[in-house]
């Protein structure tokens, strides 16, 4: 592992967007915190402070859910046809594609992932979930359903359902991928009708802000999308409890999860979550296994392994189990650490100092119940919040590095005789169930395992894989509810039956 430092230069847009304080986007307009209070943002690979941003708190909520309120119940938003919101949607997704470099330079700066990832993966994927939701504005269709009601004997009904929005969301996102969460959270409420107040983590509020500014231009009416920055006691929680939002929309950990449905439940607004993860990767001998140590190091050391669905838990089969975690651990030796804006560099820092004390508690805690790292195992040395790809092994089921969501590069493999009901209760055995991956030549077997796998996605010969179309959400304490694809329309919409006697 070596640290590179080529970062490219920045942007005269970009510059000049960071030197700037921030402010909330509120009913179309940009407004100061109401306590006049910002915050700074750090660059994770040198932690300088690189922007402020609004400190946002129940006051600035309540401003912003008041003009989502009269956004939605009035006004040009509620008025445009299906047809001319999906054009406005689609109109984002072009902005987004024109700004492409700019959002990626921002996301590499504030969240530290390199700058190739965010310009091949983020920023597009951003793109294309607006534009996949912008097709869903002229479909979104009920049913009439015939009736024999039995104590109406000889009526005739015409009974039909409409699919309407749900109205004001709070939307809670996580820092890990800032401006996709925001797609994904955005744009399937943009295209059911409701309006939004959404809050970006306060380690990452850049690119959300910036993408503000691309829904006033896309043409947006005010107080459709509100944006308020700030911390998740001060500026999440009472979004949460908001009397004036009927949905919120969260994802980030299950802990906070917890927490939001609770607020909820004071006046019963719908609840959806995309919580955390320990997810299983499973690896059978008959496999092509140069693939499979390529997609499971993947798996693991994608973003940083700061991904809720990271493959954390490799499971291999024994005849083969330490020639993959030797590949494994090679990748983990290969990769070319750095700040996020050199080119050159594959794994960037953790995205804060606090998230870097946790992982770093991990491998502390991995290290003091018995498990050896066999490559990594430490913090990355001098500045910034680097902390190297980690390759555990010897563990045991109930150790703390198996059960809990670690959050970052670190993996622990375990190997296993045969695939029979012992290893699925073990790749099932943690209160999480949002991805897992096998990786087999036989499809009958792997098609058998994903069967029997407690997971809102399974991977098989592959990892990672995210598309606008393909449902995501979790099993057990990952979550409640699908994000993306059409089940997505579900979570920002409620069906009106309506029966008329003829
Ligand atoms: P977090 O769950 O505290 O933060 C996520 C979002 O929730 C942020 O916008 C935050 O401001 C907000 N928030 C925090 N407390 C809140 C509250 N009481 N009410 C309303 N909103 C609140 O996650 P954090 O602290 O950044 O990371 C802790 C761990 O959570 C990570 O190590 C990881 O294991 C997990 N995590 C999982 C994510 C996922 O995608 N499922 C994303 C981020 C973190
Ligand atoms: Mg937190």
């Amino acid at each position: 592992m070596s640290v590179a430092a080529n970062v490219i230069q920045l942007e005269n847009t970009v510059n000049s967007f960071v030197a700037e304080p921030r402010k909330h986007l509120i009913g179309g307009r940009w407004v100061e915190a109401a306590s006049g209070k910002t915050f700074p943002v750090y660059n994770p690979a040198t932690e300088e402070v690189i922007a402020y941003v609004a400190e946002g708190n129940a006051e600035d909520i309540d401003r912003a859910v008041k003009a989502a309120r009269r956004a939605f119940e009035s006004g040009p938003w509620p008025d445009l046809t299906p047809a001319e919101r999906g054009k406005m949607i689609w109109r984002l997704g072009d902005l987004i594609y024109e700004h492409l470099e700019e959002l990626a330079q921002l996301e590499s700066l504030d969240n530290g992932k390199p700058i190739v990832i965010a310009r091949a993966a983020d920023v597009p994927l951003s793109a294309d979930t607006f534009q996949y939701f912008a097709g869903w504005t002229t479909k979104m269709e009920g049913n009439t359903i015939p009736l024999s009601v039995p104590y109406a004997p000889g009526a005739t009904f015409h009974a039909y359902t409409l699919r309407e929005p749900v109205g004001v969301v709070g939307q809670i996102i996580p820092w890990n991928f800032p401006l996709l969460m925001a797609a994904w959270k955005l744009a399937p409420a943009m295209a059911t009708g409701c309006t939004m107040v959404l809050k970006p983590a306060e380690e990452t509020p850049l690119s959300a802000l910036l993408l503000g500014e691309l829904i006033q231009e896309a043409g947006f009416p005010d107080g459709v999308v509100n944006i308020v920055t700030g911390f998740g006691e001060e500026t999440g929680a009472p979004l949460a409890a908001h009397p004036g939002v009927d949905k919120i929309a969260f994802t980030g950990s299950t802990e906070v999860g917890k927490l939001i449905v609770k607020a909820a439940a004071n006046d019963l607004k719908k609840v959806s979550l995309e919580l955390g993860g320990k997810s299983p990767n499973i690896v059978l001998s008959d496999v092509d296994v140069e693939s499979a140590i390529v997609g499971t190091a993947g798996a693991i050391f994608f973003n940083h392994g700061q991904c809720c669905c990271a493959g954390s838990r490799l499971y291999v089969q024994e005849d083969i189990f330490d020639q993959v975690v030797e590949g494994v651990a090679n990748e983990a030796r290969n990769i070319q650490l750095g700040p996020g804006l050199d080119p050159n560099t594959q794994m960037g820092p953790m995205v804060s100092e606090i998230q870097f004390n946790r992982v770093c508690g991990y491998l502390d805690a991995g290290a003091a119940e018995g498990a050896k790292a066999i490559v990594g195992g430490h913090k990355s040395g001098g500045k910034g919040y680097f902390v190297e790809p980690t390759v555990f092994v010897d563990t045991k089921p109930d150790m703390k590095v198996i059960q809990e969501e670690i959050f970052g590069p670190v993996v622990a493999a375990i190997p296993f005789k045969e695939v029979n009901d012992e290893l699925i209760a073990e790749a099932n055995g943690t209160d999480y169930g949002l991805a897992a991956g096998v990786w087999t030549r036989d499809i009958g077997m792997a098609h058998s395992i994903a069967a029997k796998l407690k997971a809102g996605t399974v991977w098989i010969n592959t990892y990672n894989i995210f598309d606008p179309a393909l449902p995501f959400g979790g099993y057990k304490q990952s979550g409640w509810g699908r994000e993306m694809g059409h089940d997505a329309l579900d979570l920002y919409t409620q069906k009106k039956a309506v029966c008329a006697m003829l």
